[in-house]
């Protein structure tokens, strides 16, 4: 009887009283989808069929193809833009550094997805990386295969970006890009396959992380990942210098050269054979160009390995920069935003060794 009237007060009790703490819904983070378009948002006329359109579907059906994202964050977004990746340009680039940098001084934003065609994520993600200072997660995610493709692989990298933007365990690791189970350093990562799911490699260094199924795992605290601060804050950009990629080869003249400087490049990276390497017909035309003020940098057309300085060219007599670690996409980006300032070539292969 006693024991009945005590249980009938507690559960009169706890149905007046306010929850306690402990029984408070779980936390969720907010994060914010900014929608660039790709593949991800790319639909086909025929399933059984490679072609496709990209940049098609708009955020909000990214969003609505994947419901379970509502239980691991609070999700809004926005279409920042909505094109192929092999169509980013300066202009774009500025455009979303700048949306993304006003994004990162939200209170109402805990992490930052950008969805992005996957051809150009490489570089997008890296001049984010050195132009937006970063204390939430910045995490670029895409597909290989478009939405409407029997096996899609946009909804599962979506969610994984998702679980990675809100994470507090990827705080120290700034831009990111997600991508088939693994997280990799916008500074590290690049597009090593036309078409497989697995597409992305840190070629040099390996993945800074894992995440299975929305559950992220950061190796070593993200040691290396992110910048301290950015190389050039996205406030003070308005253009970007004139930079050319050369492809080198077997035979290669100088003509593409001069053109480049012709054209009115500000810089050259040289994608270069080897260790950074090119004919002596190419290596003429490089030394003139230096000559002429234009900023060489070589760097090589090997997937992996640095490009090291004075190996078998003498930069030092050349007046050429060597790329270091960075591939010729990023070498062009990191130029690029070198020559923003007044640098001396000292100054410019400093920052090729540091960023
Ligand atoms: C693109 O980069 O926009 C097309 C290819 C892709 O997203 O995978």
């Amino acid at each position: 009887m006693i024991r009945l009237s005590r249980g009938i007060l507690l559960a009169a009790t706890c149905a007046l009283a306010p929850a306690p703490a402990w029984a408070a819904a779980p936390f969720k983070p907010d994060v914010f989808i900014a929608a660039t378009g790709g593949t991800i948002a790319g639909a086909q006329a025929n399933v059984e069929q490679h072609g496709y359109t990209a940049g098609e579907l708009g955020v909000a059906s990214l969003i609505a193809a994947v419901p379970q994202l509502t239980d691991i964050a609070n999700v809004t977004g926005e279409q920042v833009m909505n094109i192929p990746s092999q169509d980013m340009d300066d202009a774009a680039w500025l455009t979303l550094a700048k949306r993304l940098e006003t994004l990162e001084r939200s209170d109402a934003v805990t992490g930052i997805v950008v969805t992005h065609g996957t051809d150009t994520m490489e570089e997008t993600s890296f001049f984010v990386a050195l132009t937006v200072d970063t204390p939430k997660p910045i995490v670029f995610t895409g597909a290989m295969r478009p939405a409407t493709a029997i096996g899609a692989d946009g909804p599962a990298n979506l969610y994984d970006a998702v679980a990675v933007a809100g994470s507090t365990l990827t705080r120290a690791c700034g831009t990111v890009v997600v991508f088939n189970d693994q997280i990799h350093s916008a500074r590290y990562v690049y597009k090593t396959d036309t078409t497989r799911p697995d597409a992305f490699t840190s070629v040099d260094r390996g993945p800074v992380g894992a995440v299975d199924t929305g559950h992220p795992v950061v190796f070593d605290g993200c040691a290396g990942s992110a910048f301290r601060q950015p190389m050039v804050p996205i406030a003070g950009i308005s253009a970007l210098p004139k930079v050319d990629i050369l492809y080198a080869y077997a035979g290669m003249g100088r003509d593409l050269i001069d053109h480049a400087v012709l054209a009115g490049a500000k810089g050259i990276v040289m994608a270069g054979v080897g260790d950074g390497n090119v004919t002596e017909a190419a290596l003429a035309g490089l030394r003139d160009a230096s000559a002429k003020g234009v900023v060489v940098v070589r760097s090589t057309r090997v997937v992996a390995g640095f490009t090291m300085r004075n190996a078998e060219v003498d930069d030092d007599k050349d007046r050429f920069v060597a790329s270091a670690e960075l591939k010729p996409s990023k070498a062009r980006i990191l130029l690029k935003l070198a020559l923003l300032k007044p640098s001396s070539l000292a100054e410019i292969q400093a920052d090729f060794d540091t960023w």
